[in-house]
């Protein structure tokens, strides 16, 4: 396949980017996205320019590092990550712009890389979970409904990528919480602190400058994942009783 890529360039957090055009002329469909940008990079190096910068670590879609807005779809045109994406998505001659996630929650590090520790600083609000040490609990002591753990197991397959957060036209990062407010709140462990978690949780959101959720749904489209809209409800449920409960 033959390639022109449109790809954000910026040298530093306070640079000023721009869209530089490159020309791959060998390219396989069976590459994947992050391979092809591999290419580019050797194609650089060899002429002697600077490589674009990408996160990526994993390659095999559980760690959430990778994630480029690609023709200004999250990861792309397809429902996975970036780094399972492969060339046969896109078509022979194509031109393909390549940018990084859109929020400025996530500011650029450097070309296509960004900043998403405001997603670690969420985690960290939440806090911790009351587990009680010594010898493992009887497993039928605590018995869980069987729909509430594949539920708890589905919403917790969520990596953090922070696609959803690209894809929305508010720049929130609901479904990113709802997911992890609803994982927790749906097993005995995560009760204790669950009034405590959901307020602390959506201040720091809202401090680090995430917007608010109008219910576009553009997250869910996005995710990788396919966790549902719906943990946003339980988000707000969550919310609503913890300030009931005088949070
Ligand atoms: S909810 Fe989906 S899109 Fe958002 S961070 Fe988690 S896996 Fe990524
Ligand atoms: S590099 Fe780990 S999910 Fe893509």
């Amino acid at each position: 396949m033959k390639l022109t890529l449109k790809i954000w360039r910026q040298s530093g957090p306070t640079a000023e980017g721009a869209i530089h055009t490159y020309q791959l002329d060998d390219v396989s469909p069976d590459m994947s996205f992050l391979e092809m940008l591999d290419v580019l990079n050797e194609q650089l190096n060899d002429q002697g320019e600077e490589p674009v910068a990408f996160d990526s670590d994993c390659r095999e879609g559980i760690c959430g590092m990778c994630g480029l807005m690609i023709n200004g779809e999250a990861h792309g045109p397809e429902v996975t990550t970036t780094c399972q994406l492969h060339m046969r998505s896109f078509t022979d001659g194509e031109t393909i712009t390549i940018e990084p996630w859109r929020s400025d929650a996530f500011p650029v590090v450097k070309d296509l890389v960004v900043d998403r520790g405001a997603f670690d600083r969420i985690i960290q609000a939440g806090g911790y979970v009351s587990v009680n040490t010594g010898s493992a609990p009887e497993a039928h002591s605590v018995p869980v409904p069987k729909d509430d753990a594949d539920r708890a197991f589905n919403v917790a397959t969520c990596i953090g990528c922070g696609a959803c957060v690209a894809a929305c036209p508010n720049g929130s990062a609901s479904l990113f919480m709802g997911a992890k407010v609803t994982h927790l709140g749906l097993l005995p462990q995560g009760q204790p602190e669950r009034d405590e978690r959901v307020v602390n949780m959506v201040a720091q959101h809202d401090h680090e400058g995430f917007g608010g959720c109008t219910n576009i749904g553009a997250c869910t489209a996005a995710c990788p994942k396919e966790i549902p809209l719906d943990v946003i409800s339980q988000l707000n449920k969550d919310l609503r009783t913890a300030i009931k409960h005088g949070h």
